[in-house]
């Protein structure tokens, strides 16, 4: 079983590559909503609870662990790594990608993420620290979330938009129409193509646990819309 961690129903994107990559038959999904959003706490807490996320899924049987979250994946893999016994897998932002396409990039991310990145003549970096949160509260309703891209992000155009938060890519082509970006990135497929596959096994089970409140009927909504 393949457990999966993010601090809300952004991992969905990921959760959704590694179902259409069949990398395994049996996933658990974990929200973390109690310590949401990730990307404006301090390392020290990223690492706690994504190390205490990790421990209750390998308590119920995951035999891999994917951080679909860039936020922890740059804070917490390696300590993760270390720490478990089990694969620690994540997601960082795509662009070595998005740089080989030639061009301006746009790397937009958490504030935690983007703090490790820096700009330069070719990239602009840019946090959006409210936007999880404005996705974990309100989509698929757009309005609230799309008035929030408005005021924070940059015109464009962009040749390439690296889109360095799963949650964001929830909302991608919005993202892409107002940053008038040619090219989107994440790294959701190339991480489930570098997972090995577990032997089938029948149909797809998918379990959701959560460590504050979440309404799972919405997430398995929001899974079904991206597996359809
Ligand atoms: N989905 C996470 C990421 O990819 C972060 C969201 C949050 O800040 O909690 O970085």
């Amino acid at each position: 079983m393949v457990g999966i961690i993010d601090s809300g129903m952004g991992g969905l994107t990921t959760l959704s590559a590694l179902c259409k990559a069949k990398v395994d038959h049996a996933y658990c999904y974990y929200a973390d909503t109690r310590h949401a959003p990730y990307g404006n706490l301090p390392a020290h807490a990223i690492i706690e609870a994504a190390q205490e996320a990790a421990e209750s899924l390998v308590a119920r049987g995951a035999d891999r662990i994917v951080l679909a979250c860039n936020t922890a994946t740059i804070a917490a893999k390696e300590h993760l790594a270390a720490a478990l016994a089990v694969p620690i897998y994540g997601v960082t932002p795509a662009l070595y990608d998005a740089q080989r396409s030639g061009g301006k990039t746009l790397l937009i991310a958490t504030a935690y993420t983007a703090a490790h990145y820096k700009s330069d003549a070719l990239l602009d970096v840019v946090a959006l620290p409210r936007l999880a949160q404005l996705i974990d509260a309100h989509y698929p309703h757009l309005a609230p979330i799309e008035d929030y891209c408005r005021r924070a992000l940059p015109a464009g155009p962009y040749d390439n938009l690296v889109i360095g938060c799963t949650h964001y890519l929830l909302v991608r082509s919005l993202l892409a129409a107002l940053t008038q970006a040619t090219r989107t990135f994440d790294a959701n497929e190339a991480l489930a193509a570098s997972l090995s596959k577990a032997p089938a096994g029948r149909g797809i089970s998918v379990d959701i646990l959560a460590s504050g409140k979440v309404d799972c009927e919405r997430y398995l909504r929001v899974l079904r819309e991206l597996l359809a």
